[in-house]
């Protein structure tokens, strides 16, 4: 089926985030006649204002793919293309042809060459005569959009909870587009964001290596949106960013919801230079994960929870001694009770209990605007739940700051 977005002029607040941040081809969002269809402005749009409608076919264009002519309809994407020629599009690494899990052009794991250059295939439309290569060449170097540079404060889930509370205690960048939908995300304008300029390893890796002395911090993080999307870039920015900063003091640290993190991927990121991983693990249940990463395909919810669980113990089991982790979970009692809280701890407790547990106090944002933070004392009492399953790190965001391990 094909498809064009509308605008629902009763749900637009006008917000500008759909001319801001979405990689869209047509002149400008909701332009009818140019869409080519990519759903990017759907997944950004935080009022729901954007809708998908099925189109006719309309005309055809001619186009090459790895040299062979093709005839599609016009005004699809390239991912559509290859889609209706017979290429099959996959949401974790391995299945299918086309690796594609953000669909808004920020990961860059879906780029194939089109007319000379490397383009993410989910927002790139068709035209006539384009020449589309999916053998990349040996030359090619991958790419990664990244957004908001920045000295951190506070860290992620994976930053030891004694450095948190000094001033600027990370370099921190964020790396667009995501494979989770989650109504209440945090950082949606940098998991929809397409328009941030694409970077090779060695470039984001010297602009890091630039921020650390900005900010003049030992460690450097990457997070998202979804920072493990493009395995390949990540891989290699590591290794840069390491040969960058070969001092004992440097710290790598990878923030992540490791829904694709398998284990040989994990031993080529600790390879590569990987000191302190983040794993965001968000719900025991299934109906919980999927609940809060806005997932509705069951069987891919089911693999990337999975995944996420199987990642946090084989870190454990084999790098405990040469990689920090700090597993993050959330809550918010409209999302997840206090009673799968305690369950969830009991799980972790039974890989390790003295893991670092930071809980994320979820609060209104993106199209999860009804609920409403936890209050302080709520997070005493998801704090005390945690503890008494037998966890000894467990710290908590709250509106005050954080809950240290000691505390209250
Ligand atoms: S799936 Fe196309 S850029 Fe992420």
């Amino acid at each position: 089926m094909l498809y064009y977005a509308v605008k629902n002029l009763e749900k637009c607040m006008n917000c500008g985030i759909c001319e801001e941040i979405v990689a869209c081809s047509s002149d400008y969002v909701g332009f009818v006649e140019k869409c080519i269809g990519c759903g990017a402005c759907s997944f950004a749009c935080p009022y729901e204002a954007m809708e998908m409608k099925e189109r006719e076919k309309g005309k055809e264009v001619s186009m090459k793919v790895n040299g062979e002519k093709i005839s599609v309809p016009e005004r699809i994407t390239v991912k559509k293309a290859l889609e209706i020629i017979g290429y099959r599009i996959g949401r974790f690494p391995g299945e299918g042809d086309i690796f594609a899990p953000c669909e808004v052009g920020g990961c860059y794991s879906c780029a194939v060459e089109i007319d000379g250059k490397i383009m993410p295939s989910c927002v790139t439309g068709v035209k006539e005569g384009m020449e589309v290569n999916t053998e990349l060449p040996k030359e090619f170097i991958p790419k990664r959009a990244l957004h908001g540079w920045m000295g951190h404060p506070v860290g992620g889930v994976g930053t030891p909870w004694w450095l948190k509370g000094r001033r600027f205690i990370e370099a921190a960048v964020f790396a667009c587009g995501c494979n989770y939908r989650c109504p209440q995300c945090q950082n949606w304008t940098t998991t929809y964001n397409g328009k941030e300029l694409a970077l090779t390893p060695r470039e984001a890796a010297v602009k890091m290596t630039a921020t650390r002395r900005k900010y003049g911090v030992d460690r450097m993080a990457i997070s998202g949106g979804e920072s493990t999307l493009n395995r390949e870039w990540l891989v290699q920015y590591l290794k840069e960013l390491k040969k960058l900063n070969p001092d004992e003091k440097a710290r790598f640290h990878v923030d992540t919801n490791a829904s694709i993190l398998t284990p040989d991927y994990i031993d080529e990121l600790v390879e590569a230079g990987m000191s302190d991983i983040g794993p965001d693990l968000k719900g025991l249940r299934l109906e919980t994960f999927m609940r809060i990463t806005g997932l509705k395909d069951k069987e891919l919810a089911e693999k990337y929870h999975r995944t996420s669980w199987k990642a946090v113990k084989y870190v454990v089991d084999e790098y405990k001694d040469k990689v920090f982790i700090g597993v993050g979970i959330p809550y918010n009692r409209d999302l997840i009770s206090l009673e799968e809280i305690h369950d969830l701890g009991s799980e972790i407790c039974k890989i390790d209990s003295e893991i670092q547990v930071c809980v994320l106090d979820y609060r209104a944002e993106f199209r999860r605007r009804e609920i409403r933070r936890p209050s302080y004392w709520e997070m005493v009492k998801v704090w005390r739940t945690l503890r008494d399953v037998g966890l000894k790190t467990v710290i908590c965001q709250t509106s005050f700051g954080h809950i240290g391990p000691n505390e209250p």
